[in-house]
C-alpha cells in the first residue's frame, strides 16, 4: 500500500511517502521553493516527490492530511461561547475549515489527475496524533508512553499516552490557550527574535545567563494535577484572537503573543537591532527553567500512568535539546526516541505513518534511524553544474581517497562545504548537506561566523562524533544521538581539545553517527580520527542563511558567495587554491 503524508496550511509545509510500511521520501517545502519555513501549500515539494519515486496519482491508495479541522470541535465550540468571540475569531476557523475543502481539489489539479478521480482517499489526521505516530511508530519500540508538545494544532498544544504495537491510547490533551510552546514564542519575541522559528537562538542564549527571573516566569504558568499546566492568560494575547501566524508568499509570520504584562515585569523588549546584555541572557537562562518545568512535570506524570522505560518524543517543544538531554535526570524515562523533524515538518511523516499502522493495521517493520529521505544528485547532474558554472574540479574515484584529502583539509584548519548522497529531513544537516570545519581550533567559530554563517556569536556550533568514540568525549545517558536533539556535558579533560564545539556551559549538541547509517560520513569521521587522535567534527548546516541547499546548483552558488575554502560535492572536489578573497 502507498501512502502520501501532507503537511499543509500551516508553517514547514512538507510532503512524505510511505511505501508498504516503509518511509521511502520526505522533504519540506522551504528547500525547493527556498522560503524559510514555507508555508501554504507544499506544491513543489510533491512535484518533486512523485518525480523521484516515480509514483503516480493511481497509484496512491491513501493521502494523509496533518490537519483535523473537526477535532476537539465541542471544546471549539465551548471556547468560544465562553469568551464570545470577536469576528476575527469566528472568521480564523471559517477560513481554516474552506482551506481543507479545497485541499482536495487543489491536489488533483497540481497532478494533473481527474477531479472526479476516486482514488486516492483523502484522510484527516489530528495534529498531535500525526506528531505522535511520526514518533512512537517509527521509534522501533513494540511498546512506549508518548508525548507531544508544541504550540497549537488542532485546538491542543499536547497530547500524550501510551502506544503498543500498532494502536496509540491517547491518555490527555492541554487545550488552547494554554501552551508551553507559544509561552516560549512568547518569550522568544520578547527578547528581540522575531522570525518565525528563532526559538532555538533562546536555547542557545541561555547558557550565559542565570534563571535569577524564574520566579517572575513562574506568575505566567501554573502547574496542575494530572501532568496539566494552565498559561496565566494574563501575560498573553493569543487567546483573543490577536496572535495570529500569516503566510503572505509563503513567509510565515507570527503576531506578538506576548501582553503588557510582560513589560510590567521586565521592562522594554529587546529590539531586534540591539545589543543583547545579560537581562536577555538571564530571561532566557530563567526560560529555560521554565520550560524544564512544564516538560519534566508533564513527562513525570506520563510515567507514573504508564511505568514505560520508553518514551517517544514530537512536537516543537521537543526540538529543545537542552531539556531533552536532562530527561532521564529527572524523570524515570530510560530509553528516548524523539522524531528528527519534530516539528510540524515530521506532521507529514507521522500521518502517512498514522494511516497506515493505526488505521490499517499494516505491521510495523521501519525504525528511523536516519534521515536521509530527501532528493539525491546523480554524478552527471554534479558535473554538468560544475561545468556550466566554469569551475574547475578533480574527481576523486575512491571513497578512501575522497575521505583522506577531505579530512587532511579539515585538519588543516580549512572550512569544507560537504554535498553527498540524499537530502536531510528535518532541520539539521546531518553529514549530507553539510558544512565541517575541525573542532580542535580555538578561533573555527569566529572564523565560520565571519567568513560563512554570519549569526549571533552567542549560539554554539554543534559536533558530530563516530557513535563508537562518543562515550570517550561527551556525558552522554544513551548509545546514540542520530539525530543532533540531546545536549550533554562535553567530559571535563576533552573541553580544552575541542573549544570550536564546546558551548559556555561545558555542553554540545552531539551527533552521533553509525557506520550503517552512513558509511562515508563516518569514514571522514574516522579518517580524521586517524590524522588528530580525535574523530569528531564541527558540523553546521550548508547554508548562509537560506535554507540549506538541496541541488549541485545551490551547493556551488554558497560556496562562491561564501568563504569556504573547499567544496566535496558527491566525488567532485573545488579548492580555492587562489586565496580567500
Ligand atoms: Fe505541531
Amino acid at each position: 500500500m502507498i501512502y502520501l503524508g501532507i503537511n499543509a496550511y500551516h508553517p514547514d509545509a512538507s510532503v512524505a511517502l510511505f511505501k508498504d510500511g516503509v518511509l521511502v521520501w520526505a522533504g519540506e517545502e522551504e528547500r525547493y521553493n527556498r522560503i524559510k519555513h514555507a508555508s501554504g501549500f507544499p506544491d513543489k515539494a510533491l512535484m518533486q516527490c512523485l518525480k523521484e519515486t516515480g509514483i503516480k496519482h493511481s497509484d496512491l491508495d491513501a493521502v494523509a492530511i496533518s490537519k483535523n479541522p473537526q477535532a476537539n470541535f465541542i471544546k471549539k465550540v465551548a471556547f468560544a461561547l465562553i469568551t464570545q468571540p470577536n469576528l476575527n475569531m469566528v472568521f480564523n476557523r471559517a477560513r481554516a475549515f474552506t482551506r481543507f475543502a479545497f485541499f482536495r481539489k487543489h491536489f488533483l489539479h497540481l497532478i494533473n489527475a481527474p477531479v472526479n478521480s476516486p482514488r486516492p482517499e483523502f484522510i484527516n489526521v489530528e495534529h498531535h496524533q500525526a506528531h505522535i505516530a511520526s514518533s512512537f511508530f517509527l521509534s522501533g519500540f513494540d511498546r512506549a508512553a508518548f508525548l507531544s508538545l508544541d504550540g497549537l494544532g488542532d485546538f491542543s498544544s499536547a497530547m500524550w499516552g501510551m502506544g503498543e504495537g500498532n494502536k496509540l491510547k491517547v491518555c490527555d490533551r492541554v487545550y488552547f490557550p494554554h501552551s508551553a510552546g507559544f509561552f516560549y514564542t512568547a518569550a522568544t519575541q520578547f527578547l528581540g527574535f522575531l522570525k518565525f522559528g528563532d526559538e532555538y537562538k533562546v536555547m542557545g542564549l541561555a547558557a550565559y545567563g542565570k534563571p535569577a527571573l524564574i520566579e517572575s516566569f513562574r506568575m505566567m504558568y501554573r502547574l496542575k494535577p494530572k501532568g496539566q499546566f494552565k498559561l496565566n492568560l494574563d501575560y498573553f494575547l493569543h487567546h483573543k484572537g490577536q496572535a495570529k501566524i500569516r503566510w503572505e508568499g509563503g513567509i510565515p509570520d507570527q503576531d506578538i503573543l506576548y501582553s503588557a504584562e510582560w513589560i510590567k515585569t521586565f521592562g522594554e523588549p529587546r529590539q531586534t537591532e540591539s545589543a543583547v546584555t545579560q537581562r536577555e541572557m538571564d530571561i532566557a537562562a530563567s526560560l529555560q527553567v521554565a520550560l524544564e518545568d512544564i516538560y519534566f512535570h508533564i513527562l513525570n506524570h506520563l510515567y507514573s500512568i504508564t511505568h514505560e522505560d520508553n518514551l517517544c518524543l514530537a512536537g516543537g517543544v521537543a526540538f529543545n535539546s537542552v531539556a531533552n538531554g536532562k530527561i532521564t535526570r529527572h524523570t524515570p524515562f530510560r530509553n528516548i526516541y524523539i522524531q528528527p523533524a519534530a516539528g510540524d515538518a515530521g506532521t507529514a511523516v507521522g500521518a502517512a505513518a498514522y494511516v497506515a499502522h493505526a488505521l490499517y493495521n499494516e505491521p510495523r517493520k521501519f525504525v528511523m534511524n536516519h534521515v536521509y529521505f530527501g532528493s539525491d544528485a546523480s554524478r552527471e547532474s554534479i558535473v554538468t553544474a560544475l561545468r556550466s558554472k566554469g569551475i574547475a574540479f578533480e574527481e576523486i574515484a575512491s571513497d578512501e581517497a575522497l575521505v583522506k584529502k577531505t579530512a587532511k583539509a579539515i585538519a588543516e584548519g580549512k572550512v569544507i562545504g560537504w554535498f553527498q548522497g540524499k537530502m536531510e529531513f528535518g532541520p539539521r544537516a546531518l553529514g549530507n548537506r553539510s558544512i565541517l570545519a575541525d573542532p580542535r581550533r580555538p578561533d573555527m567559530k569566529d572564523i565560520l561566523n565571519q567568513r560563512i554563517k554570519h549569526r549571533e556569536t552567542f549560539r554554539p556550533f554543534a559536533p558530530t562524533v563516530t557513535e563508537e568514540s562518543a562515550p570517550e568525549f561527551f556525558e552522554m545517558d544513551c548509545a546514540s544521538s542520530p539525530f543532533m536533539l540531546k545536549v550533554f556535558p562535553v567530559r571535563h579533560d576533552k573541553r580544552k581539545a575541542l573549544p570550536a564545539i564546546t558551548h559556555l556551559d561545558g555542553t554540545a549538541r552531539v551527533q552521533t553517527v553509525a557506520k550503517e547509517s552512513n558509511p562515508l560520513f563516518w569514514k571522514l569521521l574516522t579518517e580524521f580520527g586517524h590524522i588528530t587522535g580525535i574523530p569528531v567534527l564541527l558540523n553546521t548546516s550548508f547554508n548562509e542563511n537560506e535554507p540549506i541547499v538541496c541541488t549541485p546548483e545551490e551547493a556551488l552558488d554558497c560556496y562562491i558567495k561564501t568563504k569556504m575554502d573547499m567544496l566535496v560535492i558527491g566525488h567532485c572536489v573545488v579548492e580555492r587554491k587562489d586565496g580567500l578573497k
